[in-house]
């Protein structure tokens, strides 16, 4: 295993005052820099979290932000409940606008190191580029362990640190491009200069799998995703 280095909120970076501040235009920032990959990535990783898991599964969706992928897991099975945790109120106040009607999504402001919830209470538990930003993430993903009904299934959507730096997403791409794109959405440089840098300390495909087999999931697999594996998706259970 590589030298891993703390995360940057071990190191004591505001990740909940950052997403507060970006909150506004997170949404808009978000669809600017991926193309709206995002999209394609969470309707993908929210299809095999919910296979085999009845009509009417009850669903975490850790660090849900503004809600994009509860309200995906909503919209792909409708008689689910969903769960949406985050810390930062600022982001699940601006979800909250746009969780449809009929669609059963409740929003706790909940930090993941500690959650709220009973043992076993999940069937599943989705996370999307959340856990990178744990500033203990073997305590973060212990508690979706805990959470989630020992028959569940975890997916996990992230970007794991590349084995092998890649030159066009790594040096140009999420070093210079994303922060230049960010600061002009939301006027905030430091918040997407954020985003390479912790991408840069966070474990890759194979520690990350050993990390989740050691707080108690048997089968783990990764799956990069498209473009370049810039994503990955992690399935636990
Ligand atoms: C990059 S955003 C992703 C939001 C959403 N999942 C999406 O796919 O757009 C990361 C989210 O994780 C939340 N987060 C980070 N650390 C957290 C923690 N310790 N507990 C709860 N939420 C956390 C942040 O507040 C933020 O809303």
């Amino acid at each position: 295993m590589s030298e891993l280095q703390p995360s940057l909120a071990e190191s004591g970076a505001d990740v909940k005052g950052m997403f507060n501040r970006v909150a506004r235009r997170y949404d808009a920032a978000n669809r600017v820099m991926s193309g709206g990959i995002d999209i394609v990535w969470r309707r993908k990783a929210i299809a095999r979290l919910l296979q085999d898991l009845g009509d009417t599964p009850r669903v975490l969706d850790l660090g849900a932000g503004t809600l994009d992928g509860a309200i995906e897991i909503a919209r792909q099975a409708p008689g689910a409940e969903v769960a949406a945790a985050d810390f930062a109120r600022e982001m699940l106040r601006r979800g909250r606008r746009k969780i449809p009607r009929r669609a059963h999504v409740a929003t706790h402001a909940a930090d993941g190191h500690q959650l709220p919830y009973r043992r076993d209470v999940f069937d599943a538990a989705f996370s999307a580029f959340c856990v990178r930003n744990l500033a203990d993430l073997k305590q973060g993903l212990s508690e979706l362990r805990r959470v989630v009904h020992p028959a569940g299934r975890v997916v996990i959507l992230e970007f794991l640190r590349p084995e092998k730096p890649r030159f066009f997403f790594d040096r140009i791409w999420n070093a210079r491009v994303l922060p230049a794109i960010g600061r002009l959405i939301t006027g905030d440089r430091a918040a997407y200069r954020y985003l390479p840098e912790s991408i840069a300390r966070f474990r890759s495909a194979p520690e990350f799998a050993e990390l989740m087999r050691e707080v108690g999931f048997l089968n783990v697999d990764t799956e990069p995703l498209f473009p370049s594996g810039v994503a990955t998706m992690v399935v636990a259970s």
